[in-house]
């Protein structure tokens, strides 16, 4: 369906999920997502250009219906023949019609069983299910009973996302039945990743113990690694959290070039979308900028880090090639002992 060598994608991640990065991951025979709901649409269109000259394989970009540009956006993957499109939030039925009409794959992931469902219906090509322990925002259902509910009751191919780095996890999501595994965290964590060098450091050096969910940091179910900043966060009262939102929110107006019109109209979508409080909404156009401090400026003390759970299992930073490679190599040992118990039994 997405044309790859293997059924292994890269999935998209603010400021991380690049044209190097997707690029990469594609020439290694993955499926790489361009993460393009943290840019505006100018750029967001610079960013398809840019990973068609790095790589002639198929790759998908990320958008969020209520970002800033949206609509520019979806023409530019239907003129540019963008072979996938990843959501969280559903766009309307009529993009999906457009997008299917233009012969784009839609592939939205989803955290929880009933949005799996409500997917499916809205015309989903295939599904990415997160389980709880993935990096970024996620539900509150591990991996597994996700996986296993959703294939109960959903007839599209199932991708399974959420705790996996190696072909051990291939082997066994396949045995589970779903088609293939997403990941972030593990390739955020590679040589072509573009996140700053003392940030990986971090995310090398953290537990699975130190990486959590909060809500306090965006008004969301958000999984990240709880340095002292986010514990600080995690632990504030209304008011200066209040504060925090209200400067972050004026610094992503200045990342985005977003007009004030086009922030008011992000905000009551969000506000409407998500039945967010108001303060939440506020908090959530806070976020960028705190997750930019550790992404994009280096400083991992001073921003939030989203990652899976699975970075406190990972001591490497291989290239996208090596990765992919050692995957396809463990997952054919996995398979061999398969095979081995099948002949056992005959
Ligand atoms: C650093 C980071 C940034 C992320 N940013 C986004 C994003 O912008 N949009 C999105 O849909 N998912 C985002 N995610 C979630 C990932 O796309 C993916 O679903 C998740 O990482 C899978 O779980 P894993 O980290 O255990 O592999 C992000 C994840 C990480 C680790």
């Amino acid at each position: 369906m997405l044309g790859c060598k293997y059924p292994i994608i890269q999935t998209a991640m603010g400021w991380v999920a690049l044209p190097e990065l997707v690029a990469a991951s594609s020439n290694a025979g993955a499926f790489g997502f361009l993460a393009l709901a943290t840019a505006g649409p100018k750029e967001a269109i610079e960013m398809m250009d840019k990973t068609q000259a790095l790589t002639n394989k198929p790759f998908g970009i990320n958008f969020h219906m209520f970002q800033p540009g949206a609509e520019e956006i979806v023409q530019a993957v239907i003129d540019k023949k963008i072979k996938a499109v990843s959501y969280s939030r559903s766009p309307t039925p009529e993009y999906i019609q457009a997008f299917k009409a233009a012969g784009v794959v839609c592939i939205p992931t989803v955290g929880a069983l009933k949005h799996a469902v409500k997917a499916e219906e809205l015309g989903a090509d295939a599904i990415v299910i997160q389980g709880s322990e993935g990096g970024g925002h996620t539900g509150s259902t591990p991996t597994t009973l996700l996986l296993s509910s959703v294939l109960e009751s959903v007839n599209v191919p199932i991708v399974a996302a959420g705790g996996f780095r190696d072909g051990s996890g291939l082997a066994a999501s396949l045995a589970w039945g779903a088609c293939g595994i997403a990941m972030g965290t593990r390739f955020m964590m590679t040589k072509e990743s573009p996140v700053p060098h003392d940030t990986k450091e971090a995310y090398l050096s953290a537990n699975v113990e130190d990486i959590k969910i909060t809500k306090k940091f965006d008004g969301m179910s958000h999984r990240l690694i709880f340095n002292n900043y986010i514990k600080k966060i995690d632990r504030s009262n209304p008011i200066n959290l209040f504060i925090i939102s209200i400067i972050s929110a004026w610094k992503y107006k200045q990342l985005t070039k977003a007009s004030y019109a086009d922030l008011i109209k992000s905000f009551f979508a969000m506000l409407k979308g998500d039945d967010l409080t108001i303060s939440q909404s506020i908090m959530s156009a806070n976020s960028p900028a705190i997750i930019q401090k550790a992404m994009v400026e280096g400083s991992p003390n001073e921003g939030a880090m989203p990652s899976g759970q699975v970075a406190g299992l990972i001591s490497n930073l291989p290239s996208c090639k090596q990765l992919v490679d050692q995957i396809m190599d463990e997952f054919s040992f996995a398979a061999e002992n398969f095979n081995k118990l099948e002949g056992d039994k005959q």
